[in-house]
């Protein structure tokens, strides 16, 4: 069986850092009200599963065709079961990345744990060279810790992996409309740092978030953006950097809010979501779980990796382009690129 499968698994809701744009939502919004309906994040953890579940289910993808395993959330770092669930699918002969705020790193142990593990790549999200706008952009709940507190916890892995092969360093930023310069301001405060691989992402949000009209490029942002991506093109510092291809399609994601075709979608054929109370999406897109029929909704609970994706098609044209695809897109097929198992 070929093992060509990523899966996304955003393994916890909570996370120290309460992002205002974020994808799981406003934690003081949803203790007012818990959202419901297909799909929905919170960083309410109340239907998380169990680690026996979890668990159970990652000692499954040995002989499976799942390929590598990107732990997100929420932060998985803040939860201590995520080390034994690391090494059950590391066992399991899958890749690990692992997305993180990155202040867990500075924690003792935590950095050396992941090395001594054999994680493949550690993916810290940072979203100015600037401390005070990262720290206005990316708030952490306590205010206590934020840009200086991330740089520590990369330099801590840095050190811990000191000359060994792995695992692979990266920063991921999320550009926003009114800030394109960031894409180049990260990559140099990145190469100074030395870390290995830097992936600007453009901010996704619905058309009703109350930060939608300030954050989210319009087709005016294009030449601003494509401007600073020509810049890191040319000019990557040192640094792996998604290719022309990414550029391409982050250009053409933000200069319209329209759905458009995917051709040869991953998204269902080499791509899974896996949310933390276990259901199972083709992708992470709104628009693509939103005109998911109830009967294909799937869990991990209690499933065998085994035989979960034996049904899945080849990859298919997808109507639902977004800048959700985009964001993908570094997670399966740039991925190999940015650990480096490709030339660049
Ligand atoms: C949701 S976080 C979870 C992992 C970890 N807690 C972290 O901070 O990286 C995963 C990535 O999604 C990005 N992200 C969150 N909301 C986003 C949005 N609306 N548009 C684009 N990227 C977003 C974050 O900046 C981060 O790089």
């Amino acid at each position: 069986m070929p093992r060509d499968i990523t899966l996304l698994w955003a393994l916890r809701s909570p996370c120290s850092f309460a992002c205002p744009h974020c994808y799981f939502g406003e934690l003081e919004e949803h203790k007012k009200a818990l959202p419901e309906g297909l799909g929905v994040l919170s960083h309410i953890p109340v239907r998380d599963l169990d680690r026996t579940v979890l668990e159970a289910f990652a000692r499954t993808l040995a002989d499976s065709p799942v390929e590598r395993v990107v732990l997100a959330g929420g932060e998985p770092l803040d939860w201590l079961p995520t080390l034994s669930l690391i090494k059950t699918i590391k066992d399991a002969g899958c890749e690990v990345v692992v997305a993180t705020n990155g202040v867990p790193l500075t924690r003792p142990g935590i950095a050396r744990r992941l090395v001594d593990l054999g994680v493949d790549g550690v993916s810290v999200s940072l979203d100015s060279a600037d401390a005070a706008t990262n720290d206005r952009l990316r708030p952490s709940r306590s205010r206590r810790v934020g840009h200086r507190e991330v740089l520590a916890g990369i330099r801590t892995l840095l050190d811990e992996r000191g000359s060994g092969q792995g695992p692979r360093v990266g920063i991921y930023t999320v550009v926003m409309r009114d800030r394109p310069q960031a894409i180049t301001d990260v990559a140099r405060l990145a190469a100074d740092v030395g870390v290995d691989y830097y992936v600007p992402q453009p901010i996704s949000l619905p058309a009703d978030h109350r930060l939608f009209a300030e954050r989210c490029h319009t087709a005016e942002d294009v030449p601003a953006v494509e401007d600073q991506l020509r810049r890191l093109q040319e000019d990557p510092r040192g640094l792996t950097v998604p290719g022309p291809s990414y550029t391409r399609q982050f250009l053409a994601s933000i200069a319209t809010q329209d759905s458009g075709r995917v051709e040869d979608c991953f998204g269902g054929a080499q791509l899974f979501f896996v949310q933390p109370d276990g259901s199972l999406w083709d992708c992470p897109s709104d628009r693509r779980i939103a005109a998911t029929a109830s009967s294909e909704q799937r869990s991990i609970a209690g499933a065998d990796a085994r035989t979960l994706f034996t049904d899945r098609p080849v990859r298919t044209d997808c109507s639902h382009f977004s800048r959700d695809c985009v964001n993908m897109g570094p997670l399966v097929l740039g991925m190999p690129r940015l650990l480096a198992r490709e030339a660049t």
